[in-house]
């Protein structure tokens, strides 16, 4: 409940820079497209997640254009039976990881699933190889609009200052923040867009160092933010 009226503020903010920096893995989700269409989607998206695990968004852009040109749909990409075949289009962007795990992936869903990315976050995080807890969460939710939290380091950091969060072990502070994203995702019925708002705000405004706190659009709920400015009050000379 205490999370509940960012959302509006969130989704409000996203619209105004969704199409700002031309992603072509973002589009609209569309509850009228087809099963398949939707596991194309997710497929696209999947991508486009394993890429920018490592790599920021301008790079991102052009080997996803040349990934999705010559493996258009998972089943080409599963086809490929020499893995230095990946690696020359992933040549660049390193941690070749990604890339096998991309590939492994796809043959896994060809062979259990049909060729269709689960919409499970449990099973596709459980069956599906180089997917943790975020990256499920966030195909599932953009791809197929399911209600699932997707809390990567972007997002670990807003949440902790937005909540002001000093838990530790960790552990404890990370329960609590997937703790929060899951309630807060189960406000909305724009699950994608409320993850691509938290990890784009997370990584533009909510820097790590000076964070742009005058351009975000929950500054006035953000608990960092109340402290931070209470403090600076509290230091002006008293004259
Ligand atoms: N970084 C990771 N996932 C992203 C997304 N969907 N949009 C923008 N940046 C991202």
């Amino acid at each position: 409940a205490k999370v509940k009226p960012l959302t509006g503020s969130l989704l409000e903010w996203f619209d105004s820079v969704r199409d700002t920096r031309g992603m072509p893995w973002r589009k609209e989700y569309d509850p009228s497209l087809s099963e398949d269409e939707k596991a194309q989607r997710a497929y696209e998206v999947l991508v486009s997640e394993i890429m920018l695990q490592q790599t920021q968004v301008s790079t991102v852009i052009r080997y996803y254009n040349a990934w999705l040109e010559r493996f258009p749909t998972i089943k080409d990409l599963a086809d490929v039976t020499d893995i230095e075949e990946v690696n020359a289009l992933w040549k660049g962007l390193g941690y070749y990881r990604r890339a096998k795990a991309l590939l492994e992936a796809s043959k896994k869903v060809v062979k259990d699933f049909d060729g269709r990315i689960p919409k499970d976050v449990a099973v596709m995080e459980k069956e599906v190889p180089g997917v943790g807890r975020y990256t499920a969460g966030a195909v599932c939710s953009i791809a197929y609009g399911v209600k699932a939290p997707a809390v990567d380091g972007n997002v670990q950091r807003l949440f902790s200052r937005l909540l002001a969060i000093h838990a530790q072990p960790k552990k404890a502070a990370l329960d609590l923040i997937w703790n929060a994203a899951s309630k807060l995702v189960e406000t909305t019925d724009r699950p994608g867009d409320l993850n691509q708002a938290l990890i784009e705000l997370g990584s533009t405004i909510c820097k790590p160092q000076n964070p742009a706190c005058g351009n975000c659009p929950l500054k006035d709920g953000c608990a960092a933010y109340r402290l931070a400015n209470e403090k600076a009050a509290d230091t002006v000379p008293d004259i």
